[in-house]
């Protein structure tokens, strides 16, 4: 199958543009406006069956690994069961404890990372319930789980992972409304976040139309050889994910932190040379996250603020803004991400880096 660049320059680009359409794709005849919830077919579990899961364990690796984290918040969030993530690689060696009532998920948009399937084996030798959020259709992966949810973004070509993220999320927000609206989630606030995804294709549209003013902030910024991503909650996975686009693609050395964890560490390395990109959306952390934004910029380090529209109390602490359109606060990582997926592209289109094929990795990792 030929699949081809279009008008693009690269298939990140492509791929990155694509979200509005791969995210509509991975909720269509999912949500259900009567009952305020979601059908996931692919689960193969009954209702008296997901109402037992006392516990939700999600593994994979990279970029799937950040989805799951997302999708651990959500989870534990809104269906109030407890949820956690682990790394693929990490989980298969710990000699696990695999209780009755946990549920797994094995997240792969390839469905062929051995790390993640040696896991998914080890888990059902011990009796384990794994389900799959795969892209790939008939993957290893997809085929030796329990039943799962395929995200149906179409092919991603890009070895850096854009399109599949958002995909992945969206899968685990539906199964966190499933849940959530089978326990305590009324059905008003059900249909609040519903609705608020339906939306999602063109606020997530609405951000691309941006991308010009990225390009120009990614040009800008290019000079530094380090870079923080900063964020907290939801969006504490998604500072993750940001960094981690920006080290596979542009070879930035760049981390991730919690914003309140600056101060145990990392504020050490502030300095003119080494700027901070936060996100801060206006959610219930937004104030604190701002006072981790003061203490940046008062020890010489510029700010990049990733927050909502409008934000005026933002834009007089940081040098730059991103600003995305106001939605439902657990719908921000949506809209953050897709800025830190261009952020990283321009950057590396601005180094000369070969964005698509970048040096040392590979789409898919099927060895340990
Ligand atoms: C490789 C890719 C990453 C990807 C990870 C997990 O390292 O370069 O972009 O996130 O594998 O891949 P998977 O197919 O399991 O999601």
């Amino acid at each position: 199958e030929e699949i081809e660049k279009g008008k693009y320059p690269h298939y990140m680009l492509k791929e990155i543009f694509e979200q509005p359409e791969s995210v509509k794709r991975a909720m269509q005849g999912r949500l259900d406006e009567e009952y305020a919830t979601a059908h996931l077919g692919g689960l193969n579990m009954s209702t008296r069956e997901l109402l037992e899961i006392e516990q939700v364990v999600i593994i994979g690796a990279g970029t799937s690994y950040y989805a799951g984290m997302l999708g651990a918040y959500m989870i534990e969030n809104l269906a109030r069961i407890p949820a956690t993530t682990e790394l693929s690689s990490e989980i298969r060696y710990r000699n696990p404890i695999v209780k009755r009532n946990t549920l797994y998920f094995a997240v792969s948009q390839s469905g062929e990372t051995a790390d993640t399937l040696y896991a998914l084996r080890e888990l059902k030798r011990k009796g384990g319930k794994v389900l799959g959020i795969c892209n790939v259709v008939g993957s290893s992966i997809a085929r030796e789980s329990d039943g799962g949810v395929y995200i149906h973004s179409g092919p991603e070509i890009a070895v850096a992972s854009t399109k599949a993220f958002t995909s992945q999320i969206t899968a685990f927000y539906l199964f966190a409304l499933l849940m959530a609206r089978m326990r305590d989630l009324s059905f008003e606030d059900g249909l609040i976040l519903l609705r608020g995804m339906k939306e999602l294709p063109d606020r997530i549209n609405a951000v691309l139309k941006q991308s010009e003013h990225i390009k120009h902030l990614a040009e800008k910024y290019s000079y530094a050889r380090n870079f923080l991503f900063l964020g907290r909650g939801l969006n504490y996975p998604v500072a993750l994910e940001g960094a981690l686009k920006l080290k596979e693609v542009s070879y930035i050395h760049a981390e991730g932190y919690s914003a309140a964890e600056i101060k145990h560490g990392p504020i050490a390395l502030i300095n003119p040379d080494t700027p901070s990109m936060f996100i801060v959306p206006r959610d219930e952390l937004r104030d604190k996250v701002i006072t981790n934004m003061k203490e940046v910029k008062s020890r010489g380090g510029k700010v990049i603020a990733l927050c909502t529209e409008g934000d005026n109390g933002v834009r007089q602490i940081a040098d730059d803004t991103i600003e995305v359109p106001e939605v439902n606060r657990y719908l921000n990582p949506f809209l953050m991400v897709v800025p830190l997926q261009l952020f990283a592209y321009y950057m590396a289109i601005k180094l000369g880096r070969d964005v698509d094929q970048p040096r040392n990795l590979a789409k898919s990792v099927t060895v340990e």
